[in-house]
């Protein structure tokens, strides 16, 4: 499939893997681009500049494919040097940066003139603007359904992609409750030039995560993930489990008043735990509602091949005979 994502990223399929905490290490980064998508390792999951350098050599060992890196400009108790992630990126060679959070007009210009591809993650229409008004090459709108940070609209993406795609000129791809062909061809119809993809990506063979964290979500509904943070102004969507619930009363409890210090044991230095070491009620950890429809722990080259011959199948067969 062909599409103004595939060119931009010179890539097979419009299929993006979003950065993932703890997730998106060199191992599944190489998954997905080998099997025609845009695998993305998460930058600041590498401790320092000198990390990711290290993993994106060896995420280039593992694949000739393109791969990106994300980085995100959220709000840290410790601002990461990002000046040095910057320079390992375009050290290494690599091509496409998803970036997340704040705005990244800072170092586009950097970004640039080495002829690296930025993405922004964007969870509104607003937002998406002003990444194309800034000089992004394209956004990924996030709806509210997505794992991770949603934002504070709570605009699902049945709304907000027509909306994007009736004001932005720049590609896009749809992020958040995608799973399958049906997502894709919905995306593709909505507006979206292909899919960007968190949770779905978790339950492959290769994800390299305790294979806990694939169970659950194998096990979950859609009516399992939760909301944390609002009263922060910093809503994370996350799959429910004790600590989840004792997060949620606190906030219940504390009302305005609540601090990060106050749930700092249910969010701080949590990934690890749950992606290595499988301790699944250690903390809150980034889960998209699509978790209700994955019901298996295919390869990366399964997964998308399947969704890439199932919305060949809806657009040809199904959508066709209906338009006839
Ligand atoms: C476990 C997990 C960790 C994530 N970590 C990040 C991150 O560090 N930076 C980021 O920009 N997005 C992060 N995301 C968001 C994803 O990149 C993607 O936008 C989101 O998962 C899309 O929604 P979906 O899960 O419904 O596919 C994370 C998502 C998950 C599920």
């Amino acid at each position: 499939m062909k599409t103004r994502i595939t060119e931009l990223f010179g890539i097979e399929h419009p299929i993006i893997q979003g950065g993932m905490h703890y997730v998106g290490f060199a191992e599944m980064a190489a998954a997905v681009s080998n099997a025609g998508g845009l695998g993305i390792i998460t930058g600041l999951t590498q401790r320092s500049p000198e990390d990711l350098a290290k993993e994106i050599a060896r995420c280039r060992e593992m694949t000739d494919k393109p791969f990106g890196v994300n980085l995100t400009f959220l709000p840290m108790v410790n601002t990461p040097d990002y000046p040095g992630y910057i320079k390992a990126i375009i050290e290494g060679g690599v091509k496409a940066v998803e970036t997340a959070g704040n705005n990244p007009a800072k170092w586009l210009p950097v970004l640039k003139e080495h002829g690296i591809k930025v993405i922004h993650k964007c969870t509104s229409v607003r937002h998406s603007l002003k990444a194309e008004s800034i000089g992004c090459d394209a956004v990924s709108v996030d709806g509210f359904e997505c794992g991770g940070h949603p934002g504070e609209d709570d605009v699902p993406n049945f709304i907000l992609l027509p909306a994007a795609a009736d004001r932005l000129k720049i590609p896009f791809v749809a992020s958040g409750g995608m799973a399958d062909g049906r997502s894709l061809v919905a995306a593709l119809s909505m507006g979206a030039e292909g899919i960007n993809m968190g949770t779905r990506f978790i339950a492959t063979t290769e994800a390299p995560v305790h294979q806990n964290v694939k169970d659950a979500i194998v096990a979950a509904t859609e009516l399992d993930t939760r909301l944390v943070m609002r009263p922060l102004r910093n809503t994370e969507r996350v799959l429910t489990n004790p600590a989840v619930e004792r997060l949620l009363e606190k906030e219940r409890t504390l009302g305005s008043a609540i601090k990060f210090e106050d749930i700092i044991e249910e969010v701080a230095g949590v990934y690890p735990k749950i992606m290595k070491d499988g301790t699944m009620e250690a903390g809150a950890w980034s889960c998209g509602m699509v978790v209700g429809l994955i019901h298996d722990i295919p390869t990366c080259k399964e997964l998308i091949d399947r969704i890439m011959a199932e919305a060949d199948a809806i657009i040809r067969s199904r959508l066709a005979g209906m338009a006839a």
